[in-house]
């Protein structure tokens, strides 16, 4: 069977062909529950200082046009990352113009940035099995946690009460997912819930032993060293 980095790569290079650089071409509905998603990964940044940022399974680059909107003043070195070729190819040209935006094709952070995060990258299962699933977003997790100096946000769709999980999304509860970054990253959590979407969003920072300090005045992405 193939690996899941394959078969989402393939999934979301379908829906970006089908629908351009749209919220329907990411799999969002519409761009009110993506950019309240951008809310809440966000509340991790500092905004009153400059700051790196990866933005892991980016897309089109739609956070960009969420921080020129939101965030004007703020100044973030961007850097996003996604599976997808198509993805990257239309974020590129819609950012061109923009020279504090990188974008890189590849599954991995791949820099050392303040912060990283990702919306929406695990929701779509594709029929894999949870437990390969779980060990999936584990390692992606895990990636986050070594590719950032502060620390990383991601989200996750919560279970239906009274329905099983559908076999092509991941669906779980809060408490396997904090334990996780508590126990295996040493990283402290903050829950966020009841924002008026079906889901969680986690809020994972690097306890000062392990953060990774910052050489002074520099908020750029730098290459990881092997750690
Ligand atoms: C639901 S879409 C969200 C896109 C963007 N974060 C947004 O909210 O507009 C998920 C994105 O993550 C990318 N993705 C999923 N798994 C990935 C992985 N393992 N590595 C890199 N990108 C991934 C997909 O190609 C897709 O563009």
């Amino acid at each position: 069977m193939r690996g899941p980095r394959a078969k989402v790569r393939d999934y979301y290079s379908g829906t970006i062909e089908r629908h351009g650089p749209t919220p329907l071409g990411v799999d969002w509905p519409n761009a009110a529950s993506q950019y309240l998603r951008f809310v809440q990964l966000l509340k991790l940044c500092d905004f009153k200082k400059p700051f790196s940022l990866n933005d892991f399974g980016c897309g089109y680059g739609a956070l960009l046009d969420y921080l020129a909107m939101r965030h004007p003043q703020a100044e973030v070195a961007y850097r996003g990352t996604d599976i997808s070729a198509s993805m990257i190819s239309a974020a590129r040209q819609r950012w061109a113009g923009n020279r504090r935006a990188t974008f890189s094709l590849g599954s991995q952070c791949g820099e050392m940035t303040d912060y990283s995060l990702a919306s929406g990258v695990f929701n779509v299962r594709l029929g894999h099995p949870v437990a390969d699933w779980e060990s999936y977003v584990e390692s992606v997790l895990r990636d986050m946690r070594a590719s950032s100096r502060i620390g990383f946000s991601v989200n996750f769709m919560l279970p239906h009460d009274d329905q099983p999980m559908e076999d092509e999304l991941y669906r779980s509860q809060p408490r396997r997912w904090v334990a996780f970054c508590r126990k295996e990253l040493g990283c402290s959590v903050s829950l966020l819930k009841d924002y008026g979407l079906r889901e969680f969003t986690l809020l994972i920072r690097r306890k000062p032993s392990t953060a990774v300090r910052r050489q002074t005045g520099s908020h750029t992405a730098r290459r990881r060293s092997p750690r």
